[in-house]
């Protein structure tokens, strides 16, 4: 399904997409704070997405890609969709970042979550030095619930903040 905002659409992921992703994987400043290095290789990024596309079609997460005049420039997703609950994630193109752009992403999906998908809570987890992705979620009615420095999956440790919202 098609989420639309005053200056974007998310639609469905493709696999067509894998090159514009790259842009932002591949990216070393917009994966500062993810958990995992930025990603060199194109030919990872199309692996990538044909995993979250097998993962799309057995109903365990979802994964738009965010459009604005026509170009792809991020991705919003809700994964470990289960009992009424999912996570968030999003990432945008780093000469998009300081126009709003997430955040009315962000909130197109936390409507479709908890409108058509019917779910009842979402979570999110960011690093705590992501003042911006943490700004994203505060903007979009989450509350911190708890920080604790945990291993991500580069087996570093990081301080990191859990957020959730209700229904
Ligand atoms: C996080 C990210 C999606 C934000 O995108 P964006 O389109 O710039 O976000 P928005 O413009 O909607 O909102 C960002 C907010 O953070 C604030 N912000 C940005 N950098 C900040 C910083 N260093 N410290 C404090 N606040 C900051 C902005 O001022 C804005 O808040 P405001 O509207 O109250 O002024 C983008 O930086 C990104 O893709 N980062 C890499 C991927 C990532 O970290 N994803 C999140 C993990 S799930």
């Amino acid at each position: 399904m098609i989420l639309k905002t005053d200056r974007l659409a998310l639609r469905p992921q493709q696999q067509g997409d894998a090159a514009a992703l790259f842009a932002i994987l591949g990216d070393h400043r917009a994966m500062q704070f993810w958990n995992r290095p930025a990603i060199a290789r194109l030919a990872v990024v199309e692996e990538l997405v044909r995993e979250q596309q097998a993962a799309m079609a057995q109903g365990l997460c979802r994964y738009w890609t965010v459009m604005r005049d026509g170009e792809a420039i991020g991705s919003v997703d809700l994964s470990l969709i289960r009992d009424g609950s999912a996570e968030l994630g999003f990432l945008l193109r780093r000469d998009c970042w300081g126009a709003g752009l997430a955040s009315e992403a962000v909130g197109v999906v936390v409507a479709h979550g908890f409108g058509a998908l019917g779910l009842t809570r979402l979570a999110a987890a960011v690093q705590t030095e992501n003042r911006a992705a943490a700004r994203v979620l505060e903007k979009n009615g989450f509350a911190l619930v708890e920080q604790a420095r945990r291993p991500i999956a580069s087996g570093d440790l990081r301080d990191c903040a859990f957020y959730a919202r209700r229904r």
